[in-house]
């Protein structure tokens, strides 16, 4: 394991200590949260009573090989906590998520989520949004008018490729384009910019949505409160 690996698990694994008996557990997308379900399909084992609802095909692969059990939200209608990475993290836990491309499921269990706690490495702090490109998930059909209209903004927008150079396709069949704006002197401006494009499904911008931030680096694991 990488020192950033290290770190990366200590948070997943005090981010353990929000999760109780009897609670619905949004399970998040990407490494660290990778860890996160891995560390809570040991407690299931040692008889922690949860169900899941998976932000991603992988995560609902792997909650499923560890036998979490899964609900939806034909089910239930929210959350009790949702734990979750993020790619940037800024004063008042304004982040950008999405790298792993799972922002629009992200973003859903997000919304629903009596708690979102974040677990990150310390490299995830920065001061301002924006040196971490912004994905963008756009319907197929409209990724010419939108990416026209992005550019316009000064988004600099590049549409993020999967394999064999054809474009990256997220879990609802959506393409993203990864926006460079550099710093981001107001995300709720271009948060509200963005969703006003039509073909636009969602962005990586989380703003007033998590309830805390885990933050590990090499002497542990501390905690930031929104
Ligand atoms: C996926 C995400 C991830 O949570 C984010 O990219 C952080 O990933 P990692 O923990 O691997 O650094 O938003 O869409």
């Amino acid at each position: 394991m990488t020192l950033t690996d290290t770190e990366k698990a200590d948070a997943a694994r005090k981010s353990l200590e929000y999760v109780k008996d009897g609670m619905v557990v949004g399970l998040g997308s990407g490494t660290t949260a990778t860890f996160a379900i891995n560390f809570l399909g040991q407690k299931v084992r040692e008889g922690l009573k949860i169900r899941g609802i998976p932000t991603s095909r992988a995560s609902a692969e792997l909650a499923r090989s560890l036998m979490i059990p899964l609900t939806s939200f034909d089910e239930v209608a929210y959350t009790d906590v949702t734990i979750d990475g993020a790619d940037e993290v800024a004063p008042g836990l304004a982040l950008i998520k999405g790298g792993g491309g799972a922002l629009l499921h992200e973003k859903i269990v997000a919304t629903a989520s009596r708690c979102l706690v974040i677990v990150a490495d310390e490299h995830k702090l920065v001061e301002r949004l924006g040196r971490f490109p912004l994905p963008v998930e756009v319907i197929p059909f409209a990724a010419s008018p939108v990416k026209k209209q992005l550019e316009e903004m000064g988004a600099h927008p590049v549409l993020r490729s999967g394999q064999r150079g054809s474009p990256y396709i997220t879990d609802e069949g959506n393409y993203i384009f990864d926006c460079h704006y550099g710093e981001i002197q107001d995300p709720a401006a271009v948060a509200q910019a963005l969703k006003s494009m039509t073909g636009v499904v969602e962005h990586g911008l989380f703003l007033g949505l998590a309830s805390v931030a885990i933050v590990a680096g090499p002497s542990g694991a501390r905690i930031i409160n929104a």
